[in-house]
C-alpha cells in the first residue's frame, strides 16, 4: 500500500484545495491530510486565518479524500509524520517547489502542479474589504507602527495626519503613503479607520471626532483620562457601529493570553497577590520628561501594569491607593498603585525616573508564576512552587514587536470575523481610565497645596 501525506491550513476551502487533494490521493492509496492548528499559523505568521481548526478539518472530510485527518501544530512535526505513519510519498502545492526537499531522506518529495488563479489570501481580501488606514500623529509610536504593518493583510496604511506639515510630509515620504492632510476633517474623509498616535492629551478628542464620523478607531493608550470619557466614546461607537479599541499592545499577544489562562486555570491555586512592574529610564529630551502634564511614570506604563491585574482580579477593586515620587515641578518618576480586592491584593509599579526588575509575579496558593522584563512581550514565563526543583517553563511563539497582534484583532473586529473581543475589554478599558482619573484627581490636589 502507498502511503501519500499533505499538509495545508485549507482555510476558506476552496477548489485550489480540492484539486490538490484529487491529485494527492491519486498518487497513492491511502491519504493522510495534516490541517494546522492556529497556534501553528500564527507562529508561522499567518495570523488572519478565517476559518478556526474544527472547521478546516471539518471541510477536507467532507471531500471524501482523506483517508485520515491529522493536525499539525509545531515545526519539525513532519518527519515525526512520515516515520510514524510509515509515509512514501509527501506532496504539496508547486508553491512550495523546493522547500522541503529535506525530507528526500524520509520519503519521496512531490509537489504538484497548482491550480492558478485561487487562495485562501485572494477569498480573504475578497470577502473583507481592505480597511483604509489613516495614522494620526507620525512621531516614534507612528514609525513603529509602519515597521509592523505589512505583516498584517486587510489593512493598508494610506494617509498620515500631522498639524505639522513638515513632519507629516516627511513621513508620508518616508512610507510612500498615498496622502498627507493637514487638516483633520479632510483626513477622516480619506480614511476607513484611524490609529491614533498623537501625545496623550489629543487621545480622546481625536478618537471622539473619528468616531462621530463613522470611523473606526484604534488608540493608543490612554485612550481617555476619564471614566466618563471612555464611557462616552464606547456609547458613541455602538451608536454608530464602529469598533473602538485602545492599544495596549501587551493584552493582544498571544503569550500573555497563555500566560492569563495559565492563571486562571487553577495551577498556581488561588491568587492572592499580583506584582506587575514596567520601569524604562526616559531620555531628558523626551515627551515623558518634559510633559509635566500629561508625561511622567503613569500615563507612561500605568495601564500596561494594570492589565494583567484587571485581568485576573476584574474590575470591581475594594479600595485603590496611589502614591508618586515626583520631581520638583510634580512630573511623577516613579508610581505605585496598590489595589485591594476581596480574594487578594495587587501592585502596580512604574517609573521612568527609577530604575527597577520590570517583572510580573503572580502569586498563588500553590505556586507563582513569574515573568521576566520584558514580560509585556511574554515570551517566557515559569511556573515555580514550594519544590525548587519543581519549575515548569513556558515560551509562547512571538512575532516582530508584537504590534502585529493588536493590528489583526482590529481588522478582525472590524470585518466582524473576530473570536477574541475578550483581549480587551470595554468593562477593562473603562476601569483603566477610572484609574487614571483617580491619578490625576490626587496630582491635582496635591499641586493645589
Ligand atoms: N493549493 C493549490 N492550489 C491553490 C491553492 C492552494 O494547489 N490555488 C495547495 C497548496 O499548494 C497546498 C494546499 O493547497 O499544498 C493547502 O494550501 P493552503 O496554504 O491552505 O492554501 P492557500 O490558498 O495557498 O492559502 P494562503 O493563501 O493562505 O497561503
Amino acid at each position: 500500500m502507498v502511503k501519500v501525506i499533505t499538509y495545508g491550513t485549507f482555510d476558506l476551502f476552496h477548489q485550489g484545495h480540492i484539486n490538490l487533494l484529487e491529485r494527492a490521493k491519486q498518487l497513492g492509496d491511502y491519504l493522510i491530510v495534516g490541517v494546522t492548528t492556529e497556534h501553528f499559523d500564527e507562529a508561522r505568521g499567518k495570523i488572519n486565518v478565517v476559518d478556526s481548526c474544527l472547521e478546516r478539518v471539518e471541510n477536507v472530510r467532507k471531500t471524501g479524500l482523506a483517508d485520515e485527518i491529522i493536525i499539525e501544530d509545531h515545526d519539525g512535526q513532519k518527519i515525526e509524520d512520515i516515520q510514524k505513519y510509515k509515509i512514501d510519498i509527501f506532496t504539496l502545492g508547486s508553491d512550495w517547489e523546493g522547500s522541503f526537499d529535506y525530507l528526500k531522506a524520509f520519503c519521496k518529495v512531490v509537489y504538484l502542479e497548482r491550480t492558478p488563479n485561487i487562495s485562501s489570501t485572494g477569498l480573504r481580501s475578497d470577502r473583507y474589504q481592505i480597511v483604509r488606514l489613516g495614522i494620526v500623529g507620525t512621531g516614534r509610536i507612528a514609525r513603529r507602527f509602519m515597521a509592523e504593518e505589512k505583516y498584517v493583510s486587510g489593512m493598508n496604511t494610506i494617509c498620515a495626519y500631522n498639524p505639522e506639515r513638515e513632519s507629516g510630509e516627511e513621513f508620508r515620504e518616508r512610507y510612500n503613503l498615498e496622502l498627507y492632510c493637514e487638516d483633520y476633517d479632510e483626513f477622516l474623509q480619506a480614511v476607513d479607520a484611524v490609529y491614533i498616535a498623537s501625545p496623550n492629551e489629543n487621545h480622546y478628542d481625536y478618537a471622539r471626532r473619528a468616531i462621530v464620523s463613522g470611523k473606526h478607531v484604534l488608540c493608543e493608550n490612554p485612550l481617555a483620562l476619564t471614566r466618563q470619557r471612555a464611557e462616552e466614546l464606547f456609547t458613541l461607537a455602538e451608536e454608530r457601529d464602529v469598533v473602538v479599541l485602545e492599544g495596549i499592545k501587551t493584552a493582544y499577544c498571544p503569550g500573555f493570553q497563555q500566560l492569563i489562562n495559565v492563571a486562571r486555570s487553577g495551577q498556581i491555586g488561588e491568587i492572592r497577590d499580583i506584582e506587575a512592574c514596567f520601569t524604562s529610564l526616559a531620555n531628558h529630551q523626551m515627551r515623558e520628561m518634559t510633559d509635566v502634564e500629561y508625561g511622567g511614570a503613569f500615563l507612561e506604563y500605568a495601564v500596561d501594569t494594570l492589565l494583567p491585574i484587571l485581568k485576573l482580579y476584574g474590575t470591581d477593586y475594594r479600595d485603590i491607593q496611589i502614591h508618586s515620587i515626583n520631581r520638583e515641578d510634580g512630573l511623577d518618576l516613579y508610581t505605585k498603585i496598590d489595589l485591594i480586592y476581596d480574594q487578594g491584593m495587587a501592585t502596580a509599579k512604574c517609573g521612568i525616573g527609577v530604575k527597577t526588575e520590570g517583572q510580573l509575579v503572580i502569586s498563588g496558593s500553590q505556586g507563582y508564576i513569574l515573568a521576566e522584563s520584558p514580560w509585556w512581550l511574554t515570551r517566557k514565563f515559569k511556573i515555580r512552587y514550594e519544590d525548587p526543583n519543581r519549575v515548569e517553563t513556558f515560551e509562547p511563539k512571538f512575532q516582530g514587536d508584537g504590534l502585529r497582534y493588536e493590528m489583526s484583532e482590529f481588522v478582525a473586529q472590524i470585518n466582524k470575523s473576530n473570536k477574541n473581543g475578550y483581549l480587551l475589554t470595554r468593562g477593562e478599558i473603562i476601569a483603566m481610565s477610572e484609574i487614571t482619573e483617580i491619578f490625576m484627581k490626587n496630582r491635582q490636589r496635591q499641586r493645589g497645596r
